[in-house]
């Protein structure tokens, strides 16, 4: 009897099939619990049961969960369709994975990934879970060596996260450029809400960015289920639902009562099938190690919110280390002791998530000595937190301004934190694949380790383009950074190149060598800065008298010396000032004669420059506009 009916429900299905769109019943993952239940018997008729009352559900909602049963015999079982799929191909699926799952049985429960359907069943509550360690991934053997298919890949994968959440859970996303498609698509389970579904999301895009660079990748979470691919596989979602209501109608019949007695058929006979698709489950995991250990794609650690929580004390007032352009920043313990600087993102909009992405996506491509090492991030649709090793001796500015610290700092020291502050600029300029003006190089922004090393931090504003830079791309970028370190003709016109970054440098080195900020020299003129006053005594022979009267130098030639690189990098024509790269060799090689520096910016532009910002340079004034007004956290 049941296998007349089987036969029928095969029939009508390529019937239905050959006519419609494609319910997607390739199965991606079988996998089965490793504990047994007491009461097999019991179980298999808890499935016949619940599968039987889900069906119609699975048909009306493309969604159902449920339990029967009294502990210690209870059992959950929860099923999804992906969005796209319509009514009628969602009870096609799950007439599929309805068969599938009872073959789990003795074992306490256990999930079948279709291509279209998911389901789940165990015997506790999990409807809530969003990861666990039984999730898993899967990646296509055929690869995928385009140029750009990466870039197009993350592009997808970064808007099905942001279209996920706030669309019940279902986010598709298609890209097309030089020939290559990328299309995306994935599901949260609707027992999740927005943040979980996020959380889930963010999990399965790094998995899935692990198949890298396969054409074909999935993930498979315990609250979600991704998909990328270089073909066109999902359906459109608002294709013919009601010319087949009659048919769906008799299909669902015959189907919910062919599973009631195939769960039971299944259930009772086919103990032994059950174990041999958990030993080969294990055997696919194995796998998928080895993927792992071989990619060498984007990757970064998610931490979770509560660990953020309990590493800060709630984010406690004395934990926090500053307010910065993008938020606050506080220091945090995690539990095996290592120490990390957790940065709280300010959000509002889509545009500032943008930047999140873009900041997370520059440094984790971004690795050299000397800048902040990025540990991971926590992303929820609420806040967004960026993690990074903390440095014992926090930033430059809390020891070179500070007129007792600032003798920690002797000559030999500053000059190594001129090149290694050089090191990392020149590499960001030219040694990543793509090129990055960090646009807000300052003291604050110049992290120390315990031995006083520097590293970059703060890669909040910056701004990358690809090797063949599109000019127009670099102009027009809202003005950012802090004013004294910002280039002349990048406040004045918002041109944006390499020398900006080359000019704040030339400032910071001044600071390093002078002990003062350029911005609150005592004088009448409020044009007169450190750079000016610099060049002023350059002229005139005298550039010994403007260093830190704190400093023993050991090397007077070899301060003159940075004094005139700081003048070079300052110079009031971008051209002129040089390069990164030649920057490092002039510090490196002391036999290299260094080119006379010309004028600085801001002798003979006082005028112009007031009248057109309506605010005073040359106070410490900041210039900041993505500076938030207040910085007070609120722990949730
Ligand atoms: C599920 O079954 C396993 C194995 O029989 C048992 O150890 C566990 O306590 C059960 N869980 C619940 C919530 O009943
Ligand atoms: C476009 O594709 C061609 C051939 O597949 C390749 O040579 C070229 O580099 C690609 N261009 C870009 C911008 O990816």
């Amino acid at each position: 009897m049941a296998a007349c009916l089987f036969i029928l429900i095969i029939l009508i299905a390529f019937w239905i099939r050959s006519s419609h769109a494609d319910p997607r019943l390739e199965i991606v993952a079988h996998s089965c619990e490793t504990a047994s239940v007491q009461n097999v018997d019991k179980y298999s008729k808890l499935y016949a049961a619940i599968l039987e009352n889900m069906g119609y559900e699975m048909y009306r909602n493309k969604f159902a969960f449920t339990e029967a049963g009294k502990p210690p015999d209870k059992l959950y079982v929860l099923s999804q369709c992906m969005d796209d799929l319509s009514n009628f191909e969602c009870a096609q699926c799950f007439s599929k994975i309805g068969n599938l799952l009872p073959g789990c049985l003795p074992a306490t429960g256990g999930r079948v990934y279709l291509d279209g359907c998911f389901i789940r069943a165990s015997n506790y509550s999990f409807y809530r879970e969003i990861t666990t360690e039984g999730d898993m991934k899967r990646c296509s053997d055929d690869v995928d060596t385009k140029e750009g298919f990466q870039k197009l890949l993350r592009n997808v994968l970064q808007k099905i996260v942001y279209k996920a959440p706030n669309n019940r859970g279902f986010g598709l996303a298609q890209e097309k450029k030089n020939g290559t498609t990328v299309q995306g698509m994935a599901q949260c389970w609707r027992t999740l809400d927005k943040d979980m579904c996020s959380a889930c999301l963010i999990d399965a895009v790094n998995s899935a960015f692990h198949c890298m660079p396969s054409e074909e990748g999935r993930a498979l979470n315990a609250g979600c289920f991704l998909r990328y691919s270089t073909y066109e596989f999902a359906n459109d979602p608002d294709a013919g639902s009601t010319r087949y209501a009659i048919v769906s109608f008799i299909f669902y019949v015959f189907f919910a009562v062919a599973i009631g007695l195939l769960a039971i058929a299944i259930g009772l006979c086919l103990g032994k099938l059950a174990y041999i698709t958990k030993n080969s489950g294990r055997k696919r995991k194995g796998k998928e190690l080895d993927f792992a250990a071989m990619d060498k794609a984007m990757q970064f650690l998610q931490f979770k919110f509560s660990t953020l929580e309990r590493a800060t004390d709630c984010f406690d007032a004395s934990n926090k280390l500053g307010c910065g352009g993008y938020g606050e920043v506080f220091r945090g313990t995690l539990q095996d002791g290592r120490e990390i600087a957790i940065k709280r993102l300010y959000v509002n909009g889509k545009s500032r998530r943008e930047e999140i992405y873009n900041e997370v996506d520059v440094i984790s491509k971004a690795q050299h000595k000397n800048l902040v090492r990025f540990l991971g991030g926590c992303f929820t649709t609420v806040e967004n937190f960026l993690v990074y090793e903390y440095l014992a001796n926090k930033s430059l500015d809390t020891i070179l301004f500070d007129p007792e610290r600032k003798k920690e700092l002797a000559w030999g020291i500053r000059h190594r934190i001129i090149i290694g502050t050089a090191e990392g600029l020149e590499y960001l300029h030219k040694g990543c694949r793509v090129r990055i003006i960090h646009r807000d190089i300052k003291a604050s922004n110049i992290l120390l380790d315990l031995k006083y090393r520097p590293k970059i931090a703060d890669f909040g504003l910056a701004r990358f383009s690809s090797r063949e830079c599109d000019k127009s791309s670099l102009v027009n970028n809202p003005v950012a950074g802090t004013f004294g370190y910002m280039a002349p003709e990048y406040i004045a016109k918002g041109r944006l190149t390499e020398k900006v970054d080359v000019y704040s440098f030339g400032v910071l080195v001044l600071e390093i060598i002078c002990g003062v900020k350029n911005t609150t020299l005592e004088s009448d003129n409020y044009f007169e800065t450190l750079v000016t006053d610099a060049w002023k005594h350059f002229q005139s022979n005298t550039t010994s008298e403007i260093i830190d009267e704190s400093l023993e130098i050991e090397d007077v030639e070899e301060t003159k010396r940075d004094i005139q690189i700081g003048l070079l990098c300052t110079q009031a024509k971008p051209a002129l000032r040089p390069s990164m790269t030649r920057v490092l060799q002039m510090l490196r090689h002391k036999d290299m004669e260094l080119p006379a520096p010309t004028k600085p910016p801001f002798l003979d532009e006082c005028v112009e420059l007031s009248s057109s910002f309506g605010f005073i340079p040359g106070k410490s004034q900041m210039f900041n506009l993505h500076r938030p007004q207040d910085c007070n956290y609120q722990c949730l």
